[in-house]
């Protein structure tokens, strides 16, 4: 029996993860929107690739959640996009009753699903669908970090000319203006990028890396970036899919590791088809330590700000 991945919300983000997922073809497709015909036109077109593409066209459109019943991982992309001069955070009441709402829904009829959470602002919309799902951490889990890794590797790989996928590195912290490109483990082959670029350069790279979901809201003028963090969504459901371990930077909840307690954050994680395996704790130095901190702070006080709404 092929696994079910249903992605809620139809959008930019959301059909185009279910693009990348029907190519995959390793599991039937479900696309959930609240708008009537979209998802369901968005479906039809999907599956009339298939023949030329090649794979089977097994995507379903709907506006309710009877067709997400026994969903192995469902992917919430549901909600709005940043605009220019917004920052993420700007979206938060908005963002809390849809992903609450979606959540709910979810859980009702996927009881054992692994949730990743696309919708922004990132950490605390993590925090709506594990409360309301009332799921393990193992089974909540914010896609970040690999979109933001994506990014400063992409920048790196620029400045020196080398292929992006002898670039490595991770992004952790809060998906906002706090986010910690972590330069001490980002490395081109092997070689720690500190050896390669001077600290000056570097400093610049990492604050393009900071602001670069701004830099495409900026250039599209109406919504936000979509083709990278769908191939990033992708990738953990990937992983997810086909039990792959790989060890990718995630939002997760931290319960003690790194200092950090009952916060959804930006951490490497190993991620198997139980969804969450291991938080994987790698030493930090200090200035990457309070910088960790730092953005931990920022997303606890929009955590404490959503109990108020
Ligand atoms: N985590 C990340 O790194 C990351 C990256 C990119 C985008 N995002 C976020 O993902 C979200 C989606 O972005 P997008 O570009 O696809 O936006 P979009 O506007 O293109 O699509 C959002 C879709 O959600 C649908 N929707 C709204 N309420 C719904 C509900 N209750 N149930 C089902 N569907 C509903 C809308 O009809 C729309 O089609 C935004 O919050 C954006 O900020 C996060």
């Amino acid at each position: 029996m092929r696994m079910k991945v249903t992605v809620v919300g139809a959008g930019n983000v959301g059909a185009t993860t279910a693009q990348r997922l029907a190519e995959r073809d390793y599991a039937d497709v479900v696309l959930v929107d609240i708008v009537e015909g979209m998802p369901q036109g968005k479906a039809l077109d999907l599956n009339q690739s298939g023949p030329v593409v090649g794979y089977e066209p097994n995507v379903v459109g709907t506006n309710g959640y009877e067709e997400t019943a026994g969903s192995d991982v469902v992917v919430i992309t549901s909600g709005f996009p940043r605009q220019p001069g917004m920052s993420r955070d700007d979206l938060l009441a908005k963002n809390k009753e849809i992903v609450g709402g979606v959540a709910e829904q979810v859980a009702e009829r996927s009881p054992d699903a692994i949730v990743i959470v696309v919708t922004n602002p990132l950490d605390a919309m993590c925090h709506v669908a594990a409360d309301v799902t009332k799921f393990p951490r193992e089974r909540v889990i914010g896609m970040a970090g690999i979109l933001d890794s994506a990014r400063f590797r992409t920048f790196l790989a620029w400045e020196l000319g080398v292929s992006v996928r002898d670039v490595t590195g991770f992004v952790l912290g809060g998906h906002g203006d706090t986010m910690v490109p972590v330069v001490s483990y980002t490395s081109v082959a092997g070689v720690p990028v500190s050896q390669r670029i001077p600290k000056e350069r570097l400093d610049e790279i990492v604050q393009r890396t900071r602001d670069g979901g701004a830099e495409v809201v900026k250039l599209l003028q109406k919504g936000s970036a979509f083709y990278a963090p769908s191939a990033a969504a992708v990738e953990m459901v990937d992983s997810i899919v086909l039990d792959q371990h790989r060890v990718l930077p995630c939002a997760a909840l931290c319960q003690g590791e790194y200092g950090l307690d009952g916060l959804f954050v930006g951490v490497p994680v190993k991620l198997g088809k139980g969804g969450i395996e291991e938080i994987i704790e790698i030493e930090l130095n200090d200035e990457e330590k309070s910088a960790l901190d730092a953005s931990a702070g920022a997303v606890r006080e929009l955590v404490d700000a959503m109990a108020t709404l």
